[in-house]
């Protein structure tokens, strides 16, 4: 794919082939042009965003909600993080991809966070990890950087803590609350982490952490002050189930599409007008395509038929 924002549109140069977004050009976007990040579990999605112009996708420990229906990001495990890290590396052929580490895969000891941030990157072939975890963690950080893995941080509201935190909740509302984050995300760049997530704090404090800090903050319900923006690939695209947070704002409505889609099927496999003679083969048939009937997104399997 060529000619994304960032490499010569709006000037006569000739648009730039795209190429891979890596962690020390990200850095360098720091103050510039706004970081783009969406999450992704799977490959499908991943090539769909990745296409789209997307600078990083981030394999969320999300996934625990919204693929497994947990109620919490708590229980998800290393090997799933890998097991899905690897399925959207496969489909990101220039967007940045970040691991996330899951809940007591890094807490215990440096160590093990080396450990277990290396198996991301080897097993789950990501790009960068990210943790949750301010000043406690900046020896984890430092160890896991040092290896050559580039480490994205995560303060403000960190899910996995949310026994901790009793709940869901906004962070970073008192002075003194507000402090200790502008000086976990401080810690977090020294120890060498290249960015920082910041969720659900108020975005006078997103600001301050922004100005603090000389690698580039990547909001999610944190204000428009931030040197980038995430969101949750299905709040995103408007498909997501049950309590809509106000910062997810929906670009699209595909969960309306996709009932309305399926809802179609139904009806026409019901009354028998699907498949049609011409979804299916003909004896003698070379299996050529049907002109105009099958979409450039046929799935692979497909398209060998
Ligand atoms: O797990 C996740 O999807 C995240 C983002 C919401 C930042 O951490």
């Amino acid at each position: 794919m060529y000619g994304s924002s960032h490499d010569g549109g709006g000037t006569d140069r000739p648009a730039q082939p795209r190429k891979r977004v890596t962690a020390p050009a990200l850095r360098e976007r720091k103050g510039g042009e706004p970081i783009t990040m969406v999450t992704a579990y799977d490959f499908t999605m991943a090539r769909l965003l990745d296409e789209s112009g997307v600078d990083m996708l981030l394999v969320g420990d999300s996934l625990g909600m919204v693929v497994q229906g947990a109620e919490t990001t708590i229980p998800v495990t290393l090997d799933e993080m890998c097991y899905h890290t690897r399925a959207v590396a496969r489909g990101a052929r220039f967007a940045h991809v970040v691991g996330d580490m899951p809940f007591m895969s890094f807490q215990v000891s440096a160590t093990q966070a080396l450990e277990n941030a290396g198996r991301l990157v080897k097993e789950g072939m990501a790009h960068s990890v990210k943790l949750e975890g301010g000043a406690e963690l900046a020896e984890h950080v430092h160890r896991i950087t040092r290896a050559g893995i580039p480490v994205v941080g995560h303060v403000g509201l960190t899910p996995q803590s949310y026994h901790a935190l009793g709940g869901f909740k906004v962070q970073g509302k008192s002075q003194a609350a507000a402090r200790r984050i502008v000086d976990d995300a401080l810690a977090l760049e020294e120890a060498g982490a290249f960015a920082v997530v910041l969720e659900a704090i108020p975005p006078n404090v997103a600001e301050q952490v922004t100005r603090a800090l000389s690698i580039p903050t990547i909001g999610i319900g944190a204000g428009a002050a931030c040197d980038g923006q995430v969101l949750v690939c299905y709040d995103l695209l408007g498909m997501s189930l049950g309590h809509r947070p106000r910062f997810a704002k929906a670009f699209a409505e595909l969960g309306d599409a996709v009932q309305s889609a399926t809802r179609q099927f139904v009806t026409e496999v019901k009354s028998r007008t699907f498949p049609a003679p011409e979804h299916g083969y003909a004896p003698g048939d070379t299996g050529a395509t049907p002109s105009g009937s099958r979409s450039k997104r046929a799935t692979t399997k497909l398209a060998a038929v």
